[in-house]
């Protein structure tokens, strides 16, 4: 059978195949871009197996090709990357490989392309196609991963339990691709995923993040939740998600299983933005349900404070995730904090006062805050989700409305502290920071306007009452 290059790509192999024509070495194109070629999925690495030294070809390819950026040469792993325009080429040589039971360090001895192909991860990835002169474009498929690719199935080369075993990341890889491409992950696969699933934990978090990350930015993220839950993966490094599910019933009441909701919540804002950090805080923004859970007799369920006691977990969880403890962090806990301030605006008489305070909350993540906000609306019972859509959209016209009068996004007070101390000539001093607040609440108040001549006249007056006298200037 033969492969399709796309043109350009096809005289960029010709050209490695050459290279390694010169040496002599069998050369061929493996794993990822021979899958995403097939499916017309786009691919910026190419990685090239040869039957002997890879990073001897590297060099002899960076020759032939002319190419004056630096090769750079992996020597514990017998690789080599080199950079041509836009594609990063990455050079192995063939390999046998096996890891020991609880390290995750590969023990690896040369081998034939067979060997090689053995030692992948998924069917679909360990196709490849020859570059050599004679025999260019052949593609060599020894486990069927054409025909996978039509079925959309994910499934290991040799017996699953071996190929998880070498590398548990690649439990996390299989639910990641059934995600991204919607396929299946075949059932003998998906029990080894289960009988192997504590090997997990020789794995480097930043390298389930990577993987967990690519799940959450799939079009429909629930779906690899699902699968990684139902695995038993997801317990071993989010247990907090797992506690989300179940339903207690008392009196005959019963609450919203927060797991199913909070996926709901995941895919419905997934279908508004791909942004990642505002997906996470759709994962995050209700994961202290279970710990503030009451039963309050004729109130019914109750999970007061969950949006604090969850803002507090997101750093703790941030960090044993391993992921950006800077802005994004914030970002993410800001949003789980307020996630229920625009929802509560619809079940009262909205006054423009708490639009101010939610504008000032939330600053320039208003709009985010909206879309999760949104996102939070679901119910089984169709009425009241249209009902609080309907209300939803109200508070969002008042919000513009009260933003355009009152510019409070990203409110900077229009008095400064050095303004105060020079009007009552007083030091830095407990008062300066009394009346910045309470020029800060009347404006939020809608007691005074949000401009200076209103806030200078409204610091004096309460100046006065602190028993302050105006500065005579000279
Ligand atoms: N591979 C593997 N086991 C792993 C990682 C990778 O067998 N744990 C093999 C697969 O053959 C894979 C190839 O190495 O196709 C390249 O890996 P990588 O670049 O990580 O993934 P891709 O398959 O290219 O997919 P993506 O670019 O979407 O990550």
């Amino acid at each position: 059978m033969s492969f399709q290059f796309s043109p350009q790509e096809k005289a960029l192999a010709l050209r490695i195949g050459e290279a390694a024509d010169n040496l002599n070495l069998e050369a061929y194109i493996v794993g990822g871009y021979v899958r995403d070629r097939i499916l017309g999925r786009p691919c910026q690495d190419i990685d090239i197996v040869c039957v002997g030294d890879g990073v001897a070809l590297a060099q002899e390819v960076g020759r032939v090709l002319n190419i004056k950026s630096e090769i750079v040469i992996f020597k514990r792993f017998g690789t080599a990357m080199l950079r041509f325009g836009d594609l990063e080429l990455e050079f192995v040589g063939a390999r046998k490989e096996s890891y020991s039971r609880d390290s995750r360090k590969p023990d690896v001895t040369p081998g034939s392309l067979e060997d090689d192909q053995n030692r992948r991860d998924f069917t679909i990835n360990a196709m490849a196609v020859c570059i050599n002169k004679n025999r260019f474009g052949e593609l060599l498929d020894p486990f069927g991963g054409i025909a996978h690719l039509e079925e959309k199935l994910i499934r290991t080369p040799l017996e699953p339990d071996k190929t998880f075993s070498d590398d548990p990341l690649r439990m996390m890889r299989a639910v990641r691709f059934a995600a991204q491409l919607k396929y299946t992950i075949s059932p003998e696969t998906f029990d080894s995923i289960k009988r192997n699933r504590e090997r997990l934990r020789i794995i480097s978090m930043e390298r389930i993040m990577t993987e967990l990350n690519k799940i959450i930015l799939s079009d429909k993220p629930s779906v690899g939740l699902n699968l990684l839950s139902e695995s038993g993966l997801l317990g071993i490094f989010f247990p907090e998600f797992e506690n989300l599910r179940g339903v207690e019933v008392i009196n005959g009441q019963g609450h919203k299983d927060n797991y199913y909701h909070t996926l709901k919540v995941l895919d419905n804002l997934s279908t508004e933005t791909n942004d990642l950090w505002l997906r996470w805080a759709a994962i995050l923004h209700d994961i202290a349900k279970p710990p503030t859970k009451r039963y309050v007799d004729g109130l019914g369920w109750t999970f007061h404070g969950h949006e604090v006691v969850g803002a507090r977990w997101v750093p703790r969880i941030f960090k044993r995730f391993k992921l950006p403890l800077d802005n994004k962090m914030k970002y993410v806990q800001k949003l789980v904090r307020l996630h229920l301030r625009p929802i509560s605006l619809t079940n009262d008489a909205i006054t423009d006062s708490a639009m101010r305070r939610l504008l000032f909350d939330a600053g320039d993540d208003i709009d985010d805050l909206m879309m999760l906000c949104k996102a939070d609306i679901t119910s089984k019972n169709e009425l009241k989700v249209k009902r609080i859509k309907s209300n939803y959209e109200k508070v969002k016209i008042q919000l513009s409305a009260v933003e355009e009068k009152d510019k409070i996004r990203n409110w900077q007070p229009p008095i400064s502290g050095e303004d105060i101390m020079k009007t009552f000539s007083i030091s830095p001093s407990k008062q300066v920071g009394v009346l910045k607040d309470l020029i800060r609440e009347a404006i939020l108040d809608g007691i005074i306007p949000n401009d200076y001549n209103s806030a200078y006249a409204y610091m004096l007056q309460e100046g006065k009452a602190l028993g302050l006298t105006v500065a005579v200037i000279n």
